[in-house]
């Protein structure tokens, strides 16, 4: 009889200890989610959408499942701001906006598909493709056609609108650089640079049409500060950055990405523990990279990791 009713008591007792826990863990749990997840609500093409206080008015565009174009922002990378193509309209604002880097706030009014943004994004498009090669840029292409972008129309007979004419780079066996191809959206300065590698071996040089991504002094790469890590080849948008490997095939005309198979692994040169991405095709590998919402990259990789491979095929 004892020691049922000292059970009975136990039992009580951790009921109640488990309740006021539980209590006490919602009370903690709704306060952390006040605190994390403040929400602005912003109307977006009339229909209004509610995101996390800090979002940019791009991701408000994603949760309202409005697709915008995007050339020089990625999510590993700070927004630069520099190729305007993901403008939008908001009211009260004077200028567009570019919706990769503007935060949203609470109230706003945006437009995506303006008569005033098509247009903007359109001359965007075509500035872009009159002056360098954007046959590698697949996703441009979806976004010219429907701003219906003549790209021809700056060129004329006596005059090439071509911003960057000179010879591929080929300077090692890892990348090559073709700038003819590159629209100057400094992802791979950022990347090279404060956002992931520190090295700082490439940036802009020149002014206007002379404008271009070099090393310091225009040195090649061999001899230049860069440590062929390759993050900038991971994230150019338009192949001016290029694995040789993909290059290669390229050339040969036998890079069939529809044929590939991307095997997900842990590269095992050291303890970090990146994510490695091996792009194969024809039982090769033919390039590394790794996925840029992965917690310990962000998609940056070392020189072995992105590169130490071919022991693989003897
Ligand atoms: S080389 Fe590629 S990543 Fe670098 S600025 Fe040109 S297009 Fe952008
Ligand atoms: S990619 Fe470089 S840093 Fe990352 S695990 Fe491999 S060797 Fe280490
Ligand atoms: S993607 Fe927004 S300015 Fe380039």
């Amino acid at each position: 009889m004892s020691t049922t009713d000292t059970s009975d008591v136990t039992t009580d007792i951790t009921t109640d200890t488990s309740d006021v826990t539980s209590e006490a863990t919602t009370e903690t749990s709704d306060v952390a989610e006040t605190i994390t997840e403040t929400a602005v609500t912003i109307t977006i093409d009339g229909r209004s959408v509610a995101v996390p206080e800090g979002a940019t008015i791009g991701a408000a565009c994603n949760a309202a499942g409005v697709n915008t174009p995007t050339l020089c922002w990625a999510e590993n990378l700070t927004p630069v701001n520099v190729c305007r193509v993901c403008v939008v309209e908001l009211e009260g604002s004077r200028a567009l906006v570019p919706s990769c880097s503007r935060i949203a706030e609470q109230g706003m009014v945006i437009h995506t598909d303006t008569e005033r943004v098509r247009h903007s994004r359109r001359m965007v498009l075509e500035f872009l493709g009159s002056s360098v090669d954007l046959s590698q840029t697949s996703d441009l292409h979806h976004w010219m056609d429907i701003y219906d972008a003549d790209c021809d129309r700056y060129s004329e007979d006596d005059h090439d609108a071509k911003r960057v004419d000179e010879p591929v780079k080929i300077q090692d066996e890892l990348y090559i650089r073709d700038y003819s191809k590159c629209v100057l959206c400094y992802k791979c300065v950022e990347a090279c640079g404060d956002d992931a590698q520190h090295t700082f071996a490439i940036a802009v040089s020149g002014r206007g049409f002379d404008a271009r991504i070099s090393t310091e002094f225009d040195a090649s790469l061999p001899d230049s500060a860069c440590v062929y890590c390759g993050n900038c080849v991971a994230v150019c948008p338009t192949g001016a950055l290029q694995f040789k490997t993909e290059y290669d095939l390229r050339q040969a005309e036998q890079w069939r990405p529809e044929d590939q198979t991307v095997t997900r692994t842990v590269c095992s040169y050291c303890g970090v523990g990146c994510n490695l991405e091996l792009h194969v095709q024809d039982e090769r590998i033919v390039k590394v990279t790794s996925p840029s919402d992965h917690s310990v990259t962000s998609g940056h990789l070392c020189i072995k990791g992105r590169f130490g491979w071919q022991y693989v095929h003897g």
